[in-house]
């Protein structure tokens, strides 16, 4: 193990204190984990710090907090033998060095006290395993056992231990593996990516938001197509999202074949990345087509066709977000609405946009109508230059066209220009259906562009349509 010092990485005074604590204590002290590895990759902004000590975490922590201004709270948690003090805005975590094993069927340890290595050798990776000292006697001295540091050279993702031991010891760890493959643009050596495969089903071990949790990551990450396919590849994606892998394959019938929309979607999506961090507006982009794989049929005279896929993957979402324990609030109804919308702009563009077609997608999509603009954008992926120029520029045209229609007509909070109310009383009527018939004509008039929305026009248009079918206003 090479030994080198690394002070600069603890200049921040919370380190003074951690390590005279330690010194006062007599116990040996680590920061180790995240904070290390973001150190050396320069990655900035730490949120919290892991603090290791051999001996008692949770009797550091509470040296520690003696030691703070305002003797802040500490929160432990006995039977992890953990304990956190937020500082500034900063959480530290504390704990004992520690040897653990696990039960096969939960993500609970069993854990004794250990030796620093130990505690490292039991850590996920070994890019998470490096330790910096903070006893005064060798402050900053790095701790490397395993070439951690080699691999955080290499870009490569490895596990300190045989990576079944470390696997199966914690399924989480295989959707953190490939968390970080994706985040920091790491390769996952291959045995460790083997091992995966081996241990996938051991995922129904891990519950829903912690899966959760490292998705969101890979969907925020840079390229996500890097995560994602690396779940298809070593299976966990069927566990995890069966509604992906359904798109994967082309089929040919009569010498026609159709996408592979599975691979699509990641193009898609890492498109999508380039444009916007809005986690919701990426989800929308990963599910635009879930629709097409229970929809998909081939029709002898018009080739492939997924009738009504963007309304079924609609539905899907809904499913897919429950069985997820994502939030069914209106984030999931963004996410539905984006999907069932998705051809829209994209039929738009493939031919000359009316104005009216511009303001029946506005009048639609209401306030989501750019995130909409976004996705399908993201969704041109063809390969062939000419006809991926045509729709670029046709949709320039449709964005263009969506401002001008927008500031004339103001149809994208649609409010009608006549109430219910007016009509009512123009026509001396009770409740009635006339009432929505009328309404439904004047929203299509201005929607056509044969009247402006304003008051006058819509009165004159009314009173004319109430005319055709048999009304007559009462006189003021
Ligand atoms: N760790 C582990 N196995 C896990 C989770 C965490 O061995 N399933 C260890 C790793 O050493 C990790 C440290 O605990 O570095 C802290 O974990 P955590 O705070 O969850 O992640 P970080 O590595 O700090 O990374 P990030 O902040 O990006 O989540």
């Amino acid at each position: 193990m090479t030994q080198s010092n690394h002070k600069e990485a603890l200049h921040l005074p919370i380190f003074k204190i951690l390590s005279e604590a330690s010194d006062e204590l007599g116990v040996e002290s680590y920061v180790i984990g995240g904070f290390v590895r973001d150190y050396f990759l320069k990655r900035g902004n730490p949120k919290d710090i892991d603090i290791v000590a051999v001996g008692s975490g949770i009797e550091l922590a509470k040296k520690v907090a003696r030691k703070l201004p305002g003797n802040p709270k500490i929160s432990i948690f006995k039977n992890f033998g953990t304990a956190m003090i937020r500082h500034h805005d900063l959480e530290l975590e504390f704990v004992g060095a520690r040897k653990e094993s696990y039960d096969r069927n939960s993500r609970k340890p069993h854990v004794e006290d250990g030796t620093l290595q130990e505690d490292q050798e039991r850590r996920d990776f070994t890019i998470n395993a490096l330790a910096l000292s903070l006893s005064s006697e060798n402050f900053g001295e790095l701790l490397d056992p395993f070439n951690g540091i080699s691999d955080l050279e290499n870009n490569i993702i490895r596990t300190p231990l045989e990576p079944g031991i470390t696997y199966s010891d914690d399924p989480l760890r295989m959707m953190r593996a490939i968390r970080f493959a994706s985040q920091l643009d790491f390769i996952i050596e291959l045995k460790s990516l083997q091992a995966i495969t081996e241990n996938k089903e051991r995922i129904q071990i891990v519950s829903k938001e912690r899966i959760v949790d490292e998705l969101h990551k890979i969907i925020g990450s840079k390229k996500p197509s890097i995560g994602l396919s690396l779940l298809h590849k070593t299976g966990l994606l069927d566990f995890i999202l069966p509604e992906l892998t359904a798109l994967q394959g082309i089929e040919e019938v009569e010498g026609q074949r159709h996408k592979d929309n599975f691979w699509h979607t990641l193009e898609v999506v890492d498109n999508i990345a380039k444009t916007t961090d809005n986690l919701w507006l990426r989800w929308a982009a990963l599910l635009h087509d879930i629709g097409k794989a229970p929809t998909k049929k081939f029709d002898k005279k018009i080739g492939w066709t997924f009738h009504a896929h963007e309304f079924v993957g609609s539905k899907m979402v809904y499913k897919l977000f429950k069985r997820l324990r994502l939030p069914l609030n209106d984030k999931m109804k963004y996410v539905q609405k984006l999907v069932l919308m998705s051809s829209r702009p994209i039929v738009l563009a493939e031919e000359f946009a009316t104005d009216s077609a511009v303001r029946r997608l506005i009048f639609d999509a209401g306030e989501y109508v750019d995130d909409l603009m976004t996705l399908c954008e993201a969704d041109i992926t063809t390969k062939n230059a000419k006809k991926r120029k045509k729709y670029k520029n046709n949709f320039k045209i449709v964005r263009e066209k969506l401002i001008e229609v927008e500031e004339r007509d103001h149809v994208r909070n649609f409010q009608p220009p006549i109430s219910g109310e007016e009509i009512m009383q123009t026509f001396n009527l009770k409740p009635s259906k006339e009432i929505g018939i009328l309404k439904a004509a004047i929203k299509e008039a201005i929607l056509e562009g044969e009247i402006p929305n304003e008051h006058t026009a819509a009165k004159e248009f009314m009173l004319q349509k109430a005319k055709e079918i048999g009304l007559t206003p009462i006189k003021n």
